[in-house]
């Protein structure tokens, strides 16, 4: 599909829809551990988290929270805006799937009583995966101009207590409702996308924890950066001073910043220098400091792996409107609560519509792909940048002890049966009650 006019057999030029992001959410669970904490418990200094690593929080799922309770939980603002009569696909992106057969959209599509109308499919490739669906969901609706798709990007990132991942683990949901005419984003059709067989990271069928190898993950990460980008600004005639902000998938925080430092380092021989036009100054500072917006909700939720790059795209737009249209009486535009919000030095001018931003997709083993989306007018009064904050400031802290204990007893992947804990519900709007003769029983609450 192209972005050029075509003409038509009656030579009428026909202009394709603009497509892309209608709305956009997320849900993560209502406890979280502090990553001082954690690290004081594994007897690391703390700043190697917390600064090392970037991040300050990681959401942690009590036992009845799972890929399918979250991401219906993400979806649940969306009802308002979805049109049974357009919605036509359910696609879910996760690495944490319940079932090696059926698709968990279909056990969400029941939970938020959809139309029986529509195809839901769950789709895989590690922390790509939200992005595949993503695309998939744009590509159908301009073919099918007038539909909607509702994607979810779901995950569970877990390593084990006291591996050298704990530390990167998260959970969450986003959800994005893809449709033409969006009133957040237009995704642009300048995608590049790179895949490569490599064993950087990858979860056997039979256990609920991820193995890597952390350290060649983190240079394939850059490698890849690295070469989809440079195909890309070649391909599309552009170089970093085009973007207004570039989003990166988000493992941890400092992930992004070194593969965004690679790229800024065009020229310079440094090690993972991606060689392309020169860089302003100016360029430098911006991209720098709004990697910093786009990372505040990360830094407090940790990786969420197929979401992780679109929890990144909803923090940079919140933080944007908290600094220019949120009301100072909401408790909610209060940025001293954003840990770390003061780290860059050049506070960010507002966001206008028209402006591109950069996307970077990266999932293990591996898929990278790079694309722009561009802001449609009147964004702000699309977002839920309020109801994310709350969300955030109102979950429980739990000590390390506590944290452990929920870690262990998450649903077992084993025949056995399981009923979930009744503890720490509050807020959760969907919960899995139990695992009986190795069926899912969920349940809106
Ligand atoms: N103060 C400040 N910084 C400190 C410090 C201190 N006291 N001590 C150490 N640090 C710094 C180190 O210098 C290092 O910084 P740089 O990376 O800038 O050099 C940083 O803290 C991390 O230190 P280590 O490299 O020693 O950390 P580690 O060996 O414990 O492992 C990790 C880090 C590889 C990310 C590990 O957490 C891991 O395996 N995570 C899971 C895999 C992962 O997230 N890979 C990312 C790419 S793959 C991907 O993107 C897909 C996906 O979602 C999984």
């Amino acid at each position: 599909m192209s972005n050029t006019s075509q003409n038509t057999p009656g030579n009428t030029p026909q202009i394709p829809p603009k497509v892309g992001i209608d709305r956009i959410t997320f849900a993560t669970p209502n406890c979280y551990l502090s990553m001082k904490d954690l690290a004081i418990a594994r007897g690391i200094d703390p700043n190697k988290f917390t600064i090392g690593i970037g991040q300050s929080q990681q959401a942690v799922p009590p036992n009845h929270q799972d890929i399918v309770t979250l991401g219906a939980q993400a979806a649940l603002p969306l009802m308002p805006y979805i049109d049974s009569n357009r919605l036509k696909m359910v696609i879910v992106g996760t690495e944490s799937g319940v079932d090696a057969s059926k698709s968990s959209a279909l056990y969400i599509h029941k939970l938020l009583n959809l139309s029986a109308w529509v195809r839901c499919v769950e789709v895989k490739e590690a922390c790509y995966g939200g992005t595949a669906a993503l695309m998939m969901a744009r590509d159908y609706v301009l073919v099918h101009p007038g539909a909607q798709v509702l994607v979810i990007a779901a995950d569970i990132a877990r390593y084990g207590v006291g591996t050298p991942g704990e530390v990167t683990q998260g959970a969450g949901a986003v959800a994005m409702l893809v449709s033409e005419n969006p009133r957040v984003l237009q995704i642009n059709d300048d995608s590049v996308v790179k895949s490569a067989e490599i064993q950087d990271f990858w979860r056997p069928v039979y256990q609920s924890t991820a193995l890597a190898r952390g350290k060649f993950s983190t240079e394939q990460y850059i490698r890849m950066f690295c070469d989809v980008w440079q195909r890309y600004s070649a391909e599309n005639a552009c170089n970093f001073n085009d973007f207004e902000a570039i989003c990166f998938h988000l493992p941890y925080t400092k992930m992004g910043l070194k593969a965004l430092r690679a790229g800024l380092e065009e020229n310079s021989g440094a090690p993972h220098s991606c060689d392309g036009a020169p860089t302003t100054d100016d360029t430098r500072e911006r991209l720098l400091a709004r990697y910093q917006d786009s990372t505040q909700y990360s830094r407090r939720i940790g990786n969420i792996y197929t979401g992780s790059l679109y929890l990144g795209l909803i923090s940079l737009l919140d933080y944007d409107y908290f600094r220019n249209s949120c009301d100072s009486s909401e408790s909610a535009c209060d940025l001293s609560s954003a840990t770390h919000s003061n780290e860059s030095p050049t506070r960010p001018s507002p966001l206008l519509p028209g402006q591109k931003i950069g996307l970077f997709s990266y999932g293990s083993g591996a898929v990278a792909e790079f694309f722009s989306a561009t802001l449609v007018p009147g964004w702000r009064s699309a977002l839920f940048s309020n109801q994310h904050i709350k969300t955030l400031n109102n979950r429980t802290q739990l000590t390390v002890s506590q944290y452990e204990e929920m870690f262990n007893s998450a649903a077992p992947y084993s025949p056995q049966d399981f009923v979930s804990s009744q503890k720490n519900r509050s807020g959760a709007r969907f919960v899995l009650d139990s695992i009986k003769s190795q069926e899912r029983n969920y349940r809106s609450i």
